[in-house]
């Protein structure tokens, strides 16, 4: 846990440069993927990393798997080399790409998914990664205080949609939790 500490640490330096979520919306993640013991995990936006070693070092606890899709080829480069830092690189894919394109190559079936790309394209990301997310799947959105205004369409989406149960959670930059019901 030490080196994660340490490299997340400094990174939080840098947080707004990379507009990185916050330590408890990371703590938050890392939380949800223990409890349900989360195998496979997408995450939409990388940045350099940091909410992708939160994500990660959770999944070294339960054995599980993340793909994390960024377009910009130098911040991925940037979170890959953080990933092999912390020790993590075995258990991530980073893909280079717009997500709107990477999303539907993904096979996996998804136990979480972590939008923090586009707030505009979110209702696409999760109309797009929805087929893959297991019954009983989360998706955590992130900036859903802040930002809320950009993404209207996302949140009629997920407080409407009977397949989903959603709640508001007031956390740093807010969070929208959604819960996919079983079929
Ligand atoms: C808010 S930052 C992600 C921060 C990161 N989750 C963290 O907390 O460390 C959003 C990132 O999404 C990337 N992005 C935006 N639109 C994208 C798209 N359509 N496909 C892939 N990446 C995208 C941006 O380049 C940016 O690095």
């Amino acid at each position: 846990m030490e080196k994660y500490e340490s490299v997340l640490k400094r990174l939080e330096k840098t947080a707004k440069q990379y507009t990185n979520i916050a330590p408890e919306n990371g703590q938050f993640l890392s939380i949800l993927i223990q409890s349900i013991k989360a195998q496979n995990v997408l995450e939409v936006g990388t940045s350099n990393g940091y909410s992708t070693i939160w994500l990660a070092a959770a999944l070294k606890e339960t054995g599980g798997k993340l793909i994390t899709l960024e377009f910009d080829p130098k911040r991925a480069e940037e979170a890959q080399a953080h990933l092999r830092e912390v020790g993590c690189d075995n258990i991530v894919e980073v893909r280079v790409g717009d997500a709107l394109d990477e999303i539907p190559k993904c096979d996996a079936t998804f136990d979480l998914v972590f939008l923090d790309a586009e707030k505009d394209e979110y209702r696409r990301y999760l109309e797009l990664a929805l087929p893959n997310i297991r019954s009983g799947g989360l998706i955590v959105a992130d900036d859903t205080v802040t930002m809320r205004d950009e993404m209207p369409d996302y949140v009629e989406f997920v407080f409407n949609t009977p397949m989903l149960h959603s709640v508001d959670i007031p956390l740093d930059d807010g969070v929208i939790l959604s819960y996919k019901v079983g079929a």
